[in-house]
């Protein structure tokens, strides 16, 4: 078995660059009757999970949460970043569910004796059912009820996290789940997109003022996801289109937050399409943060569509992850380069990095050679950047566990941990082992 090393004299050997694993609430908790429904519930029982699956039981975590927390310390690992369930912790009238929330303060005690560092993100995805009954991210409010939740929840939690992320990547969150329909509530057009997108923008700004005066000695920042764009050809209407998607897709949601406004792209946009923005949201979306978390798995590629707008050129079959995604650890790289370079960036974390790979349980053992190979060359594509100035504080491999993979559902596995979903046997794999000996030689 190979190993994942990281390049004598560099910066991710310093004692002050935290490495992690990483997992989120309905991928892996189950336990669905303590909790409210959450619209990954809804759009489960719909035809939209490949294979059918649901949240219901997913890792059983409720359950086995500190034998799972065991493999995080056995791996070694500094930091864990999990993700709390609005839905679990507050009752449908603003009240504490009183033993949901119990079930993080516990979990967090634990990972404090243990000297971990804590890393919650308060929205992965599972709004509550009710509030999208009232419209979801369609509507306004629900980026005040997010406050509320915030307000209550970070109340209690208070100092004993380090790092509380507002949200995970509004891009899916946004655009996936109300402009594209393939992810929960599963709704469509350009105008739900964009306004969902600037109600979760607004949600975390407003949720960011509610930190500040809560858990003013925490940090604070937002998880997006890095999308590179790269164009199918050298032609101009390529490279032009690549523009669009890529402001459409990314600089849509990084921007508002470091700059204060919606990218160029926003002018290719029928007004009737353009989100509605009050005269103070700017400001509000735009105060500054701590951190920055970026997710990367892959880069995307495009080719003029003939209208003005953008078309996706999907790879070529050979060598993608289970996700059909691409390979391609200098896009990494050469994005986090350019982001240092054109944007005035808070500390930035890999908040996620993995593939999802064809795992076999063979013997006990899951020889996942692709997926060490994976961390590998991504690690060093950090320390590229690293070496090239840009400010990255930490690393959280995706995932901990094999989960729930939305509407892929288990066919996806992105674990360190297999798991085994009749018995909910958890088998370390070779990339868990390798993981826990690169942190061992630092
Ligand atoms: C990013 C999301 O945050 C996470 O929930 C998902 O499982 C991974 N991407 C892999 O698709």
């Amino acid at each position: 078995m190979s190993e994942i090393k990281l390049p004598e004299g560099s910066k991710m050997r310093n004692p002050d660059f935290i490495f992690g694993v990483a997992t989120s609430s309905f991928q892996i908790e189950g336990d669905r009757e303590n909790r409210l429904d959450t619209i990954w519930d809804t759009f489960c029982a719909g035809p939209n999970i490949s294979d059918g699956s649901n949240g219901d039981v997913a890792c059983d975590h409720i359950n086995r949460w500190q034998d799972d927390l065991q493999l995080i310390f056995d791996m070694g690992v500094d930091a864990y970043r999990f993700s709390i369930a609005w839905s679990r912790v507050l009752h449908q009238d603003g009240t504490i569910n009183e033993s949901g929330l119990r079930f993080y303060t516990d979990l967090i005690a634990r990972l404090r004796a243990a000297n971990k560092k804590i890393f919650v993100t308060l929205y992965h995805w599972d709004l509550p059912q009710y509030l999208e009954d009232q419209g979801g991210w369609l509507n306004r409010s629900t980026a005040y009820a997010f406050a509320e939740y915030v307000d209550t929840i970070s109340l209690r939690l208070g100092d004993s996290v380090d790092a509380y992320t507002t949200l995970n990547e509004p891009f899916c969150a946004g655009h996936l789940s109300y402009e594209a329909g393939i992810h929960a509530p599963g709704k469509t057009g350009r105008k739900n997109g964009l306004q969902a997108s600037h109600h979760l923008l607004l949600a975390h700004g407003l949720a960011l003022q509610v930190l500040r005066k809560n858990v003013p000695n925490a940090q604070h920042g937002i998880v997006l996801n890095i999308h590179p764009g790269y164009p199918n050809s050298d032609k101009h209407e390529d490279i032009v289109a690549t523009q669009i998607a890529t402001e459409y897709l990314f600089y849509w949601y990084i921007d508002p937050v470091l700059k204060g406004k919606y990218p160029e792209v926003m002018t290719h946009i029928a007004a009737e399409d353009r989100p509605d923005i009050a005269p103070d949201d700017m400001a509000i979306i735009s105060a500054p943060i701590d951190f920055m978390g970026m997710n990367y798995y892959t880069r995307n590629v495009y080719r003029a569509d003939g209208n003005g707008w953008y078309e996706h050129v999907p790879p070529a079959p050979e060598g993608l992850t289970e996700m059909g995604w691409e390979i391609v650890p200098d896009a990494f790289a050469e994005m986090l380069i350019n982001l240092h370079n054109d944007y005035d960036l808070p500390d930035l974390y890999i908040t996620e990095n993995g593939a999802a790979m064809p795992d076999e349980l063979i013997d006990g053992k899951v020889a996942d050679q692709n997926r060490i190979d994976y961390f590998q060359s991504h690690l060093l594509a950090v320390d590229k950047a690293l070496a090239a100035g840009v400010n990255i504080k930490g690393y959280f491999a995706w995932s901990l566990l094999d989960n729930f993979e939305w509407a892929l559902g288990y066919s996806k596995r992105f674990g360190l941990v297999y798991i085994d979903y009749e018995t909910q046997e958890r088998v370390l794999k070779d990339s868990a082992i390798a993981y826990q000996n690169m942190l061992k030689s630092r």
